[in-house]
């Protein structure tokens, strides 16, 4: 951590990082891809679903995280997530029994009129037969499960289904969006200062991965967390970085960050559960 905060010191010298501001999702998106296009003309459009691994000054890292990748630390949890499936018959909750749905989250709920997670429908489900929801949504059982659902759409396009001419679903974008571009913490950076404009840059042993396809290999497995570990709960883990607050799994202000990172990463397929340092 501590190496972390010293090289961002430096950092904060480079800016003249702006918002994108565009007037439509469509055209954020656009500008978006464009971007990263601009700035690593060597890497696939579909690469990005790779998180860091995916950038050319990760390449010594690459070979390593592909020999992981064959015999992937997650594959138990992952067969635990099936269990409990299984057990609370959850495939009854979810069209096609939950098979190659997942690219469609965060999805929008018209009768709601909300947004919902994938998360939020499964513990939604546990409570609509009679059971107790998962308490921890950001690593464990909810985990566990939510890679399973994920794994069964994996190489799907991600694409959130959420019709953003409603304006209910354009205000959660933009409040996503806003959050994405903010500065906060003690040292004052955005999730854009390190993912968009210093992507690609090391910094205190990291490497800064692209903020393109960002969700696709959520939930991860981590040594550091010793299993799986959802989006949320990397983005309390960024929050913290920057010594800003971070907010609790599932809080709205996180969902309406994955909304945004998800819509960004619209294209990119599906590629989780995975591994990351
Ligand atoms: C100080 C720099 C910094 C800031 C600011 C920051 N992050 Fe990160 N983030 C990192 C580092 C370092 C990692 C681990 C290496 C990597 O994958 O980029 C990471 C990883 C991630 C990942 C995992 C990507 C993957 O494929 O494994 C996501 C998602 C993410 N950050 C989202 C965010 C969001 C959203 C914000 C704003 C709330 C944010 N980050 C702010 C430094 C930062």
């Amino acid at each position: 951590m501590k190496k972390i905060i010293l090289a961002l010191t430096a950092f904060s010298l480079i800016s003249g990082l702006t918002a994108i501001a565009q007037a439509s999702p469509q055209s954020d998106l656009k500008e978006f891809r464009s971007y990263f296009k601009k700035k690593f003309p060597s890497i696939k459009f579909d690469e990005y679903r790779n998180g860091m691994y995916a950038l050319p000054v990760a390449a010594d890292r690459r070979a390593e995280w592909e020999a992981i990748m064959e015999f992937p630390p997650y594959e138990l949890s992952l067969d635990l997530g099936k269990k409990f499936w299984d057990k609370n018959k959850l495939a009854t909750c979810f069209k096609n029994g939950g098979r190659g749905i997942a690219h469609k989250y965060p999805r929008w709920d018209k009768k709601k009129n909300e947004v919902r997670t994938l998360i939020a429908d499964i513990n939604a489900c546990l409570v609509k037969k009679g059971k107790k929801p998962i308490k921890n949504l950001k690593k464990g059982k909810m985990a566990q499960v939510e890679a399973y659902v994920r794994s069964m759409a994996r190489g799907k396009r991600i694409k959130p289904d959420i019709d953003f001419s409603n304006k209910k679903a354009l205000a959660v974008y933009e409040k996503g969006k806003q959050f994405y571009w903010a500065r906060r913490g003690q040292l004052n950076f955005s999730c854009a200062s390190c993912h968009v404009g210093n992507a690609g840059k090391r910094v205190g042993g990291n490497i800064l991965s692209a903020g393109l396809g960002h969700t696709a290999g959520f939930p991860v497995y981590r040594s550091k967390w010793g299993g799986l570990g959802t989006l949320h709960r990397r983005y309390g883990g960024c929050n913290k970085q920057v010594r800003a607050k971070p907010l609790k799994a599932q809080s709205e202000a996180y969902t309406a960050l994955e909304v945004y990172e998800t819509y960004m990463s619209t294209g990119i397929p599906l590629a989780a559960p995975s591994q990351r340092f």
